[in-house]
């Protein structure tokens, strides 16, 4: 087990696993970042996903090996929270021309 320092939704955090653990269970099970879900676990589905500097990443076959301690780490829960959703903004109308 290795302990490891990581930036995740903007907070600095400390998780022990070995290096070769996939992000997704490092998020969800130590950091209880639920919003991250588990789909197929190879890759291909897309339900794990999260940014890691801004980049899309699949957290199931993203080992905590591949991180340190300045990369950003973004998860939805970290979206949902953060300002880039501005929740008191009204509702976007669609228009539809005829
Ligand atoms: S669980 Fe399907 S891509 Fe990660």
């Amino acid at each position: 087990m290795t302990m490891t320092i990581l930036k995740v939704n903007g907070q600095m955090v400390e998780v022990t696993a070995e290096p070769n653990t996939p992000l997704i269970w490092i998020l969800r099970e130590q950091l209880g970042l639920v919003a991250t879900k588990y789909g197929c676990d190879k890759g291909s589905c897309g339900a794990c996903s999260i940014h890691v500097n801004g980049e899309l990443i699949r957290s199931c076959v993203f080992p905590l090996s591949a991180v340190n301690q300045d990369d950003q780490i973004m998860t939805v829960d970290g979206i949902s929270q953060s300002k880039y959703l501005d929740t008191n903004q009204k509702p976007h109308r669609a228009v539809v021309s005829a």
